[in-house]
């Protein structure tokens, strides 16, 4: 039988100012390359797209590493449309600086202020070539207004599903293995899970999300 082809980024983006600075933010991984392990152990032929984490390589998944949005655009795309499930769990920074200089900026020759350029909308592009047999499945991090805002993400991006995350809360951020989501289907389904570890969310999130 043919596995499932299952396209999933994790971690966070970097957007380089100068060779010794970025802007990011601090994503771990640890959701993204959980749902990798829990797909695999699915037997889907998994490709982990992932941003610089401190995680390991997971055993039988093929990992690509990028640092940027745009190179995670291009690292996403490329393998998008053999690609049945989509699971966009990555932290990608929206935008970045309009100068990348080559050499380091000196003290002296400080700025006050940086310019930045929006980023491509890695999640977007894809709902726009979205074909009816593929499954497309966006993270809203968010810390106010949790659902409407995922809601409106739902139909702006068009997912199938979103998974919505509270980014403010300390038990369920961005660094901790515990997370806390809520899952909505672009029909309007609602399922709302406890604080669970991540290895063990991500095997119930495919429970629902998987086609
Ligand atoms: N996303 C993406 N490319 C971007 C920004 C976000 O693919 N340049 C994806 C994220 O991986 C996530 C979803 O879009 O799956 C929502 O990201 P989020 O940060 O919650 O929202 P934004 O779309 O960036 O909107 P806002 O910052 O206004 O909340």
């Amino acid at each position: 039988m043919k596995r499932m082809k299952c396209l999933i980024s994790a971690g966070p983006t970097r957007e380089w100012l100068d060779p010794v600075r970025f802007i990011s933010n601090p994503s771990s991984g640890k959701m993204g390359y959980a749902l990798a392990k829990a797909a695999a152990s699915r037997d889907m032929d998994v490709h982990l797209v992932s941003g610089p984490t401190d995680i390991l390589p997971l055993k039988g998944i093929k990992i690509s590493y990028v640092e940027t949005a745009l190179e995670m655009n291009a690292e996403m795309n490329r393998s998008f449309e053999e690609s049945e499930l989509i699971i966009m769990a990555a932290a990608v920074c929206d935008h970045r600086p309009l100068i990348q200089r080559k050499q380091k900026q000196k003290k002296k020759d400080a700025v006050s202020s940086i310019e930045l350029i929006e980023n491509p909308d890695v999640l977007k592009g894809m709902g726009k070539r979205k074909s009816s047999s593929q499954v497309l499945v966006g993270f809203a991090a968010e810390t106010e207004n949790h659902l409407a805002n995922a809601r409106e993400k739902i139909f702006e991006k068009n997912l199938d599903w979103i998974l919505v995350n509270d980014v403010s809360s300390k038990s369920s951020g961005f660094q901790s293995d515990f997370n806390k989501v809520t899952i909505l289907s672009k029909s309007g389904d609602v399922f709302e899970f406890d604080l669970l570890e991540k290895d063990s969310l991500a095997m119930k999130i495919l429970d629902i999300i998987e086609p």
